[in-house]
């Protein structure tokens, strides 16, 4: 009898065990429980993953209501410092990320697309030698219609005094940013982040107001069916690009995939496999995406899920800004995948 009791009891009581070990994984311990630490370091990372969340809560909260409030939607009329016409959202989560580091004494700099030079933070410059880079709003063309839409950020130490406010050692390559990540305002709301350690994920539950852990050590497939690329811009890009693009079409197990928000494309990319691609074009050879707040960042998360990012000529992680708001040509994703768009940018095969 006891040992019926015992077998009847004991798978539900490792469930429930489970479930409970997996609600208390918040994102704030599980960067701790990474670095092994209670180091000043580990608290700072800790506290400042925090923080990031904090902000795409509240970017979350703002875009599930957006359709029933004044003034969420739509341009503001402004142009930024891309050339490209400000969304009001875009406007509101830079705001965001501004407004949650402050008096956090974590983070002297911000540096974001919608912005032409870096805000500072001069109470916390004494403490917080750290700088967020981010994209407040990826996909913005997305906003008006309820479709996903992305956050990316970077942090990365402050180095020098930086006393002139030119960043010059923004001008680093990738490879010196020390967390990447992006938050995916999908029908969930995820975070996903490395510190160098792998990449995990994390799925608000709104009910507890927290980022759950979902996914540990995400490793991306070697190759994947997904093509995901803008091909309204055929005509605009090199020979080599259209050759890869003939080859996906007339070979079997590929199918295209393109949102307009890199965030979620990518997000795909890294769970199911494939590649993205946003090329250089006849106007902008650079491509439109931007290194050191979306290419850097995303390139750091998927390298670290074990696969790539590549500009076609040099992995992105390697690229020299010379400017704050460089654009760069970006293939990233499964390795087998990304190698095969090189192969054919570089030997036109
Ligand atoms: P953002 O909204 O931050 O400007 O970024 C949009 C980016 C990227 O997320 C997306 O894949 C791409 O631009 C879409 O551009 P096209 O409309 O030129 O394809
Ligand atoms: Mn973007
Ligand atoms: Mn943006």
């Amino acid at each position: 009898m006891a040992q019926a009791r015992e077998s009847l009891e004991l798978p539900s009581n490792n469930v429930t065990d489970k479930g409970l070990d997996r609600d208390c994984t918040t994102l704030s311990r599980h960067v701790l429980q990474q670095l092994q630490s209670f180091s000043p370091e580990a608290q700072d990372l800790s506290a400042l993953m925090n923080r990031i969340a904090l902000a795409g809560k509240l970017i979350a909260r703002r875009l599930s209501r957006a359709g029933l409030m004044e003034g969420v939607l739509g341009f503001t009329g402004d142009v930024n410092v891309q050339g490209e016409s400000v969304k009001k959202m875009d406007v509101y989560a830079n705001d965001v990320f501004i407004g949650v580091f402050k008096q956090s004494g974590l983070v002297c700099r911000l540096a974001s697309e919608e912005m032409e030079r870096p805000y500072y933070i001069p109470e916390n410059c004494p403490i917080g030698r750290y700088t967020l880079l981010y994209d407040p709003i990826d996909g913005s063309s997305n906003t008006d219609t309820n479709l996903s839409l992305g956050s990316i950020f970077a942090i990365r130490q402050q180095e020098g005094n930086d006393l002139d406010g030119e960043a010059l050692d923004l001008l680093a390559p990738g490879r010196k940013q020390l967390a990447a990540g992006y938050i995916l305002y999908g029908p969930s709301t995820m975070l996903i982040y490395t510190i160098g350690k792998g990449v995990h994920s994390f799925t608000l539950d709104p009910s507890l107001g927290e980022f759950i852990l979902t996914e540990e050590n995400i490793r991306i497939p070697n190759h994947g069916p997904v093509y995901s690329v803008n091909e309204g811009n055929f005509w605009q890009w090199d020979e080599s690009i259209r050759e890869y693009i003939r080859y996906v079409h007339r070979t079997e197990g590929y199918t295209a995939r393109y949102s307009g928000a890199m965030v979620s494309d990518i997000h795909r990319i890294l769970l199911q496999g494939g590649v993205f691609l946003y090329p250089g074009t006849l106007p902008k050879p650079e491509g439109k995406l931007r290194l050191l707040y979306e290419s850097a960042p995303l390139a750091f998360v998927i390298e670290q899920a074990g696969g790539r990012a590549t500009t076609g000529h040099m992995e992105i992680l390697d690229v020299v800004p010379k400017k704050l708001h460089q654009r760069v040509p970006l293939i990233i994703g499964s390795p087998k995948d990304v190698a095969k768009v090189e192969s054919f940018i570089q030997n036109g095969h």
